[in-house]
């Protein structure tokens, strides 16, 4: 980070100048440095949602929203999707370099003796509902692995931090796995040491002990590049949340259950089930000029599931990546759905409409991964829980550059006070 010029803003009410620090980072816009603004001015700033708020310096991912590019630890999401696995990712998004061989094997190793949970995890599994949500078990899971970890939560100590941040990317698929085999009522099926990371996740979720479960190669290529799209998006609201939670000191698995919470939000995680819930609704091609009429009166809460975005004001790339695996796995498995065409009659109307043009609404990541899941026979309910094994890797590499900031302190915005000011108690009888 450097610092060159100020900025200077004046108080209309008093005619005094107070001059802030611009700070640059590598690439992407500068920022005013505001720390001493309230000490200076005795006045807060005010933006509701964080529109135009930096809340931390990192060095992890670089969106550029107008462009539609998105980075890595300077790698394009299109090379690595092309070229890498997602463990590989994760290594890179950890470490801030692509692996040699021997840094992945090593780091693969560890990664694959950490899968297994701890036995009495099926215990607390068993205590939920058949019916919760698995992105509902998830959260209380992860939060709960604190209580059974007891040796990696020092979050002091740089080792207690690499091997929780080991166990909460090795040991995610197997609870995202369990949660789902919960809900069906099948035995929890354990990971296998022998397969890679996104095919182990395939058949925890779908192998069954009286027969033998084949990996098909299409469908883990696949998961394995899903897993890569959603690994890291920057300062988003579940990121900001693992952030959050974190600046208190809070343990990682803590920090890691307040971003599935926060990701299951339909606009935000929730949106890949609720694309699919709404392509379903709108069942048939003649019906979806019917639904962007909905999407674009003011009056209707209904939005386009699968559009816009917070930063990507032009195609978001994941999508586009996303769009061409839907082909390749529905074309492979040899499926037809018809709410692909539903889907691309949406995408191709949207994107001529006025109103999407004007917003700059695109498809994002969300649009086309609910489509590939239904093929690979992935249940609705299952399709945050993706989003949330995969965005673990993105969570736990921000949570550990938060923890070696030097400039991190706990989290705690202000605000605009708008209620009553201080008044006389009323007794009970008098109100
Ligand atoms: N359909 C119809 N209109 C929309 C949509 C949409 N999907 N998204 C935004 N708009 C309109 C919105 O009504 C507003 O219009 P106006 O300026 O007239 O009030 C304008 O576009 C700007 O929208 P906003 O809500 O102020 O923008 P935001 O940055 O606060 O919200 C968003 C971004 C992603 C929450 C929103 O676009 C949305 O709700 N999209 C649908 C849900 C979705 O697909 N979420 C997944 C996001 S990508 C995955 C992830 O990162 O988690």
């Amino acid at each position: 980070m450097t610092q060159n010029n100020t900025v200077t803003v004046t108080d209309n009410r008093t005619g005094k100048a107070y001059d802030f620090p611009i700070l640059d980072g590598t690439t992407g816009p500068s920022v005013v440095d505001i720390r001493k603004f309230y000490a200076e001015t005795g006045m807060f700033t005010y933006d509701p949602g964080y529109t135009s708020t930096g809340s931390c310096e990192s060095a992890v991912t670089y969106i550029d929203g107008d462009q539609g590019v998105l980075l890595h630890r300077g790698y394009p999401i299109q090379d690595l999707a092309q070229n890498c696995t997602f463990l590989e990712v994760s290594y890179l998004l950890l470490n801030g370099e692509l692996p040699n061989r021997e840094q992945f094997q090593t780091f693969e190793n560890a990664i694959t003796m950490h899968t297994m949970v701890h036995e009495q995890i099926h215990k607390f599994l068993e205590g939920f509902r058949r019916d919760a949500h698995p992105m509902a078990v998830m959260c209380g899971v992860v939060g709960g692995m604190a209580a059974f970890y007891h040796d990696s939560i020092d979050i002091t100590n740089p080792h207690h931090r690499m091997i929780a941040s080991h166990r909460l990317i090795a040991k995610i698929p197997t609870i995202g796995a369990w949660a789902y085999k919960y809900s069906v009522g099948q035995p929890l099926t354990y990971p296998r040491n022998d397969l890679r990371y996104a095919s182990d996740l395939l058949q925890m979720m779908f192998a069954v002990p009286c027969e033998e479960y084949k990996v098909n190669p299409v469908l883990a290529k696949a998961m394995d590049r899903i897993l890569i799209l959603h690994a890291d998006h920057e300062q988003n609201a579940s990121t900001s949340t693992v952030r959050l939670t974190g600046s208190s000191g809070a343990n990682p698995f803590a920090c890691i259950a307040a971003g599935i919470a926060s990701l299951w939000g339909p606009a935000h995680g929730g949106a890949n089930e609720a694309v699919l819930n709404m392509l379903t609704e709108i069942g048939s091609v003649d019906r979806v000029n019917e639904c962007v009429k909905r999407a674009k009166d003011k009056d209707d809460p209904f939005r386009l599931m699968g559009f816009g975005h917070r930063v990507y004001k032009n195609y978001d790339p994941r999508a586009k990546i996303m769009a061409q695996t839907c082909h390749e796995v529905l074309e492979e498995l040899g499926v037809k759905d018809p709410l692909l065409d539903v889907a691309m009659e949406l995408e191709k109307i949207a994107l001529e409409d006025d109103y999407f043009i004007e917003k700059k609404l695109y498809p994002n990541v969300d649009f086309y991964s609910g489509i590939i899941f239904r093929a690979m026979g992935i249940p609705t309910s299952m399709f945050t829980a993706i989003f949330a094994i995969a965005r673990t890797t993105g969570w736990v590499a921000q949570w550990n550059e938060m923890i070696t900031d030097p400039a991190q302190k706990i989290g705690r915005p202000r605000q605009l006070f708008t209620g009553s000011t201080q008044r006389e108690f009323v007794p009970f009888d008098k109100r």
